[in-house]
């Protein structure tokens, strides 16, 4: 089985990285990582690719006198490892037009919320002074405006009474690990295809269910 090598790009924590190393390394899982990059050098991410064995490097945003040359440093950071999808983890760096469009429906990302729904930083303050029910993550193919894209897959996380920015934070956290293996293999197995702005998952059965939040008081 050829699996399809895959980029990842971070600048901190990489927990979601390490949900993809953690599926990467299971037997049968058609997609493996060729490389991380960050572009801060101390990530806490690189150490779990180290663990790892996957090779690392640092590409230091800062050492660069546009976005555009910073960008293209990563791309040919990328085609060098023949990396066939470059998937954003907490990477923080805004990306250029044109890097963009040279990843078009190759690169995605992961962001804790339901996507149109707050885009960008602080999103779960915001859900909370928005008082809405239902929040999440979102796994999407990147587009040149930011947290924008063909949506693969989503969770819907409940936002309960007591939470705070970091309770609601940890749960949605959760479902982003549920969610971005998941997305990256069904792009590794085909199954993904984008039409437009949407995307259709073949062979994938939607859920049925209705979540209601707070629950329906059956008397
Ligand atoms: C995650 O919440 C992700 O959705 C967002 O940045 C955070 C990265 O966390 N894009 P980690 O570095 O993967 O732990």
């Amino acid at each position: 089985m050829t699996r399809l090598a895959i980029a990842v790009l971070i600048s901190g924590r990489g927990s979601n990285l390490q949900t993809l190393l953690d599926a990467c390394a299971t037997p049968g899982f058609p997609a493996r990582i060729a490389l991380v990059i960050s572009n801060i050098a101390g990530a806490a991410g690189l150490e779990r690719a180290e663990r790892a064995g996957i090779p690392i490097a640092v590409v230091s945003h800062k050492a660069f006198t546009s976005r555009e040359a910073f960008d293209a440093e990563l791309k040919r950071r990328i085609d060098a490892t023949g990396a066939q999808l470059v998937c954003l983890a907490g990477f923080m760096r805004l990306l250029s037009t044109g890097f963009v469009t040279a990843f078009h429906n190759r690169m995605i990302n992961i962001h804790p919320s339901l996507l149109p729904a707050f885009p960008g930083l602080h999103t779960h303050e915001r859900v909370l002074a928005a008082g809405v029910r239902f929040t999440g993550c979102t796994v999407h193919f990147v587009r040149a405006e930011t947290d924008a894209g063909p949506i693969i897959v989503q969770a819907a996380v409940p936002v309960l009474a007591a939470d705070t920015p970091e309770t609601l934070g940890a749960r949605v956290l959760a479902s982003e690990h549920a969610c971005y293996p998941q997305a990256v293999r069904w792009i590794a197995e085909g199954r993904v295809v984008v039409d437009g702005d949407r995307v259709t998952v073949r062979g994938a059965i939607g859920a049925a269910q209705a979540l209601v939040n707070p629950p329906v008081e059956t008397t």
